[in-house]
């Protein structure tokens, strides 16, 4: 490897699904420099997702990949994996991405997908882990990032913190908190996984 090949960013897309303030904490980690990387895309499945405003705004090219329904998944992933490939992406980072990847999909990318979950993995998997640990009366939520395997919400865990839960927390409430700390946790640890220190 060359030192000009050594020093490039690594590209990055984002998946959102939603609001994107986890999109919008990494965006705001690069300018800083706090992480080294190139935000290049952001995708989402949902063309209404106020994130995509938000990264459009800062200027990142978008792309809406609507998913049709009673079609396949890997159908459906199709324009996502090829967009993807042309735009020589390095790291696929899930940002409140909610919708479940084929294996098909994940194997074109292996060890290249990093998802963040708002629980402490491998408790509370699935769309509703915050009200999940509440209904279960559990002492903590928690934030965990991971690389993507086949599985849902499953894969080597790179980073994890316990968020306890306080009387009286509502989903709301609680979910601020699980913000906060995955705003903190999540460019931290792209850093880190990035430039080879985890
Ligand atoms: C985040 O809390 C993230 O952990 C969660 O969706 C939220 C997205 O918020 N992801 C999952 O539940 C994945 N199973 P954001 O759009 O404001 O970043």
């Amino acid at each position: 490897m060359t030192e000009r090949e050594a020093q490039k960013k690594p590209r990055v897309a984002i998946l959102i699904s939603g609001t994107g303030s986890n999109m919008l904490a990494i965006i705001e980690a690069c300018k800083s420099s706090a992480l080294d990387a190139e935000i290049a895309l952001v995708v989402s499945d949902n063309p209404n997702a106020p994130g995509l405003a938000k990264a459009r705004d800062a200027g990142i090219e978008t792309v809406s990949a609507v998913y049709e329904r009673g079609v396949p998944r890997e159908k459906n992933e199709r324009l996502i994996a090829e967009t993807i490939k042309n735009k020589k992406i390095d790291w696929i980072v899930l940002a409140g991405f909610m919708k479940i990847l084929s294996a098909d999909f994940v194997k074109q990318f292996p060890g290249r997908i990093v998802n963040i979950h708002p629980s402490m993995l491998p408790a509370f998997p699935g769309a509703h882990a915050i009200r999940d640990a509440l209904e279960a009366q559990a002492d903590c939520a928690g934030v965990t990032i991971h690389i993507v395997d086949e599985f849902v919400d499953h894969g080597p865990i790179l980073a994890q913190e316990e968020v306890p839960i306080q009387p009286g927390d509502t989903e709301e409430s609680l979910a601020e908190r699980v913000h906060a700390v995955e705003h903190r946790l999540y460019p931290k640890t792209l850093q880190q996984l990035f430039h080879e220190d985890i």
